[in-house]
């Protein structure tokens, strides 16, 4: 291994601190030290961390940076998150387990992006739970984060990590060993394989025979960039039997994004699934104007699908935690949906209410939290508004998004310096957002910095002229006074470039 100085890590802390706003605590340092080790393990004309940083300080630094990041931060997780999703899982696995068996093969299961492992134990369980054995399932738990994929491996959880995992499968699949709950080796067996691979780099995996009959790949595709996610939507698709399901997190709409699967609703969720049959599967045909994805008219009303196989919810699940004495009547992304129609209908107080609810009793999202935080910068709340980005931030530090939006919003406060800070970060992040360049280019202008103004604007419009033709910028969070296709952006620059 090459040598890696603890002055080194304290550097590259304040680097990270600096460029992305990721605190990286001293308890961090040792996830950082394994994280620059696998990159240096792949870069052989970089000697030890002091070259290391070298390199990052470079012109080339900028890239490799991004390419360190998902190695040093672990995104959140849970067991059993999303319950929904685990329910629509129980309602397949029978009908999944009875084709596999009648093939003589098993059911092949893909957690990609499995941080430390709650989400791949988590359907073992399901998978036991549904009357499977080890030899009738193989599940691959993968991480891009090598330190995410070791912990997820030695599978020993803390009390505080257990709270979700309901009693009964305690028991049968933890052995305690003081504050520690250890997986028993009989779930253990369901794992194939537990080991790192990049979606975004690697070739994907495929299971022994034919292809993945489910692949989770939940709260993952928010880290990438419009064609990466599309890339990586293409190679999924690809890899799943026909009639699989991909599991994404409620958020990650394909609308406008992939064509090719089918969504289909199970048991409340919503899935995509490689239809039977072939289709063109590929990028979606660039759309005119913006108009938000998956609009419906009112909470009771659930966005249209196709309901390929409605398969009735089964049991609750054998002493699951304490019932929410109020659960959501509908799925997150309803709500989420409902909300945004009622935004984009101008009824702010109803859309606010909605989501504040959502997020009281769905779960922490992130297009939830950045579609409230711009809602209450429109009902003139800025310090709401500057909490629930910071909410966004500490949920995924890593979101371009976040910081875009969050710049913008502390602009409108007349707040330059630390808006510019924010969407210098955005633009770390992703070079590619004309629209943080063109509000990097105003914070520039009331810093009465025209040079540096110059420079953003001009940034904004080679952005906006890289983009593939009339692609949207799509984006999480919902903001209906900014046009997703930037071409207001680029004629807005144009001008301002002209006035300076
Ligand atoms: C927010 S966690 C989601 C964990 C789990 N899927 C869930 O929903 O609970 C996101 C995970 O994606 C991983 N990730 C980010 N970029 C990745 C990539 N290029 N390839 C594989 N995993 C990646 C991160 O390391 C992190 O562990």
């Amino acid at each position: 291994m090459k040598p890696i100085a603890s002055e080194h890590l304290l550097e590259l802390a304040a680097l990270l601190k600096e460029r992305v706003g990721l605190h990286v605590r001293r308890e961090g340092h040792s996830a950082l030290r394994i994280a620059v080790a696998a990159r240096l393990e792949g870069l052989a004309a970089v000697a030890d961390s002091g070259a290391y940083l070298a390199l990052l300080r470079s012109g080339a630094g900028d890239e490799e940076l991004r390419r360190l990041l998902p190695l040093v931060t672990v995104g959140k997780t849970s067991f059993f998150r999303d319950e929904r999703q685990f329910r629509a899982l129980d309602a397949i696995l029978p009908g999944l387990l009875e084709r596999a068996r009648s093939g003589g093969r098993r059911v092949a299961i893909w957690s990609a992006g499995c941080a430390t492992g709650e989400e791949p134990y988590s359907i073992a369980m399901a998978a036991a739970d549904a009357g499977a054995g080890p030899d009738d399932v193989e599940i691959l738990a993968t991480d891009v984060n090598p330190e995410a994929v070791a912990f997820a491996a030695r599978g020993a959880y803390d009390p505080r990590r257990v709270r979700e995992i309901p009693a009964h499968y305690l028991g049968r699949h933890f052995d305690r060993d003081g504050d520690a709950f250890h997986v028993r080796s009989g779930l253990r067996r369901y794992l194939r394989a537990i080991r790192p691979h990049n979606l975004v780099s690697s070739a994907f995996p495929r299971p022994a025979e034919g292809g993945w009959d489910v692949v989770f790949c939940r709260n993952v595709i928010i880290y990438f960039d419009t064609p990466t996610t599309q890339a990586v939507l293409a190679q999924f698709h690809e890899a799943l039997a026909p009639g699989g399901y991909l599991f994404l997190g409620y958020s990650e709409s394909l609308f406008r994004l992939f064509d090719g699967f089918e969504l289909t609703e199970v048991s409340g969720a919503f899935l995509y699934r490689r239809p039977e049959a072939p289709t063109r599967a590929g990028p979606s045909a660039p759309l005119a104007p913006p108009s938000r994805p998956h609009l419906v008219q009112m909470p009771a009303a659930p966005p249209p699908v196709r309901h390929l196989s409605l398969v009735p919810p089964p049991a609750a699940r054998p002493s699951a935690p304490a019932p929410d004495p109020e659960p959501l009547p509908l799925a997150p992304q309803e709500y989420l949906d409902a909300a945004v129609a009622l935004f984009a209908d101008g009824r702010f107080g109803a859309a606010r209410e909605l989501l504040e609810r959502l997020l009281e009793k769905g779960g922490d999202d992130l297009a939830a939290r950045l579609t409230l935080a711009n809602l209450y910068g429109v009902l003139r709340q800025p310090d709401r508004a500057r909490a629930s980005y910071q909410a966004a931030l500490a949920l995924e530090p890593l979101s371009a998004e976040a910081h875009l939006f969050y710049g913008i919003h502390l602009l409108s406060g007349g707040d330059a310096e630390e808006a510019a800070l924010e969407l210098a970060r955005a633009l770390f992040l992703d070079p590619d957002l004309a629209l943080g360049h063109y509000y990097l280019g105003r914070c520039r202008e009331a810093q009465r910095d025209v040079v540096r103004a110059r420079l953003a604007y001009r940034n904004a419009l080679e952005a906006y002229r890289r983009r593939p033709d009339g692609r949207a910028q799509a984006f999480l969070g919902y903001y209906p006074d900014i046009p997703e296709d930037g071409s207001a952006f680029a004629r807005a620059a144009e001008y301002a470039l002209a006035a300076l």
